[in-house]
C-alpha cells in the first residue's frame, strides 16, 4: 500500500477545515478496496454536537458515492503527535471496515506515520451481529 500518497492526501484535505471554534484541523484520506481515495475535513458547528469529524466527513462522501468496501484511512490533524480518530469514528469506520485488516494510519506526515489494525483501536466492538434479535430480550414493560 502507498501510505505516502494517501498521508498526502489527508494532509491536503486538512486545509479545507472548517474549524473556527476549536481552531484544530484534521484532515481524513479513505482508500477503498478498489484503489479510490475519498478525503474528508472536520466541519464545525456553532452546536458543537453537530459537528462532522474528518474521518466521517470522509466516510459519508464514500458511502454516498457507493462505496462500501475499505482498506485504509489515513488521518492528519494539527497536534504535534498522531491523532487517534475519536470513538464515534472507530464506531462509524467499524459498520464498514474489516476489523482485523482495516488500516488506520496516524500520520504527523509522509514519513512519519503509524500503522494500525481497527480492531486494536476499538476492540470488544458493538458489532451488527450483536444486533441479532433473541429470546433473551425481555418483554415490554418488565424491570431489568
Ligand atoms: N476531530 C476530527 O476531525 N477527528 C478526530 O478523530 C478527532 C477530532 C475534530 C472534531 C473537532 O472539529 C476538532 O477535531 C476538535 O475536537
Amino acid at each position: 500500500m502507498d501510505y505516502q500518497s494517501l498521508i498526502a492526501r489527508a494532509i491536503e484535505a486538512k486545509q479545507s477545515a472548517y474549524a473556527p471554534y476549536s481552531n484544530f484541523r484534521v484532515g481524513a484520506a479513505l482508500l477503498t478496496k478498489s484503489g479510490k481515495i475519498y478525503t474528508g475535513c472536520n466541519v464545525e458547528n456553532v452546536s458543537f454536537s453537530a459537528t462532522s469529524c474528518a474521518e466521517r466527513t470522509a466516510v459519508c462522501k464514500a458511502v454516498s458515492e457507493g462505496e462500501r468496501e475499505f482498506a485504509a484511512i489515513a488521518v492528519n490533524g494539527d497536534n504535534k503527535d498522531y491523532l487517534p480518530p475519536c470513538g464515534i469514528c472507530r464506531q462509524v469506520l467499524a459498520e464498514f471496515c474489516d476489523m482485523e485488516t482495516f488500516q488506520v494510519i496516524l500520520a504527523n506526515d509522509e514519513q512519519d506515520y503509524q500503522v494500525v489494525t481497527l480492531d486494536r483501536l476499538l476492540p470488544g466492538a458493538f458489532l451488527a451481529e450483536n444486533l441479532k434479535s433473541g429470546e433473551s430480550h425481555s418483554p415490554p414493560g418488565k424491570e431489568v
